[in-house]
């Protein structure tokens, strides 16, 4: 029997198909990010590097001698390979998970398509039931949470964890998503969140989906 990281594993390879020779690959943050950067070793010779969403993304990728950019070297990217914590039929994602969510969302913004790599565990037909991670400026913790809560979630504090900004992260449960593309907007303009976990507006363009019978492509 194949087990979840046998699935991260096809498609971490799977993914690599979306790699153009001789580009700067963007890159996620998590355990199916990790067999992704193991594949991208193996091919390490046909790119010119890639820029990182995460400290511990950038760690793994430079200690398989991939030359790591900073994204304002970078410019544009073609491509950027991320998992999720939850993804729907639409390609909307809960995303955040691993803390990892606003360079995440900045590098996913600055890249012509983004190819998302989960086990099928991660295919839902609402999101929110994997909490929502908002990154909050620390002095706003506790407004950002009484205004969360007043839209019908229940905030709870990612205890002893700080971002790679320096911020914390406010984990929303028991919010049942039926309209992304505006929560995430709503999130958005609350004063003191940096980012929320809602990746809507940009959705992903390809789901590279690992299942027991294959890996199985899915576009919106
Ligand atoms: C990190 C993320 C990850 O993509 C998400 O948590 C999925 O991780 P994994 O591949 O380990 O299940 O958003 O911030």
């Amino acid at each position: 029997m194949m087990s979840q990281d046998d699935l991260k594993r096809a498609v971490a390879k799977a993914a690599i198909e979306y790699v153009p020779a001789d580009c700067i690959v963007g890159v996620g943050t998590g355990s199916t990010a990790n067999f992704f950067i193991d594949e991208l070793a193996k091919i390490r010779h046909k790119i010119r590097g890639a820029v990182a969403s995460s400290e511990a993304s950038a760690k793994r990728l430079q200690g398989h001698g991939i030359e790591v950019l900073s994204l304002n070297e970078a410019g544009d990217l073609p491509v950027y390979v991320d998992g999720a914590d939850e993804i729907t039929r639409h390609m909307h994602m809960v995303k955040g998970g691993g803390g990892a969510l606003t360079r995440e969302k900045i590098v996913a913004a600055a890249s012509k398509k983004f190819i998302c790599v989960c086990d099928a565990s991660k295919l839902v037909d609402v999101l929110g039931k994997f909490p929502l991670p908002v990154e909050v400026i620390p002095m706003a913790r506790s407004s950002v949470a009484r205004q969360l809560a007043a839209l019908g979630g229940q905030p709870k504090l990612r205890e002893g964890y700080t971002t790679d900004n320096g911020n914390i992260i406010l984990d929303v449960h028991g919010l049942q998503i039926m309209n992304p593309v505006e929560l995430e907007s709503a999130l958005d303009h609350i004063a003191g969140v940096v980012t929320n976990g809602l990746f809507a507006r940009r959705a992903a363009d390809v789901l590279l989906l690992g299942t027991p019978e294959g890996v199985k492509t899915m576009t919106a």
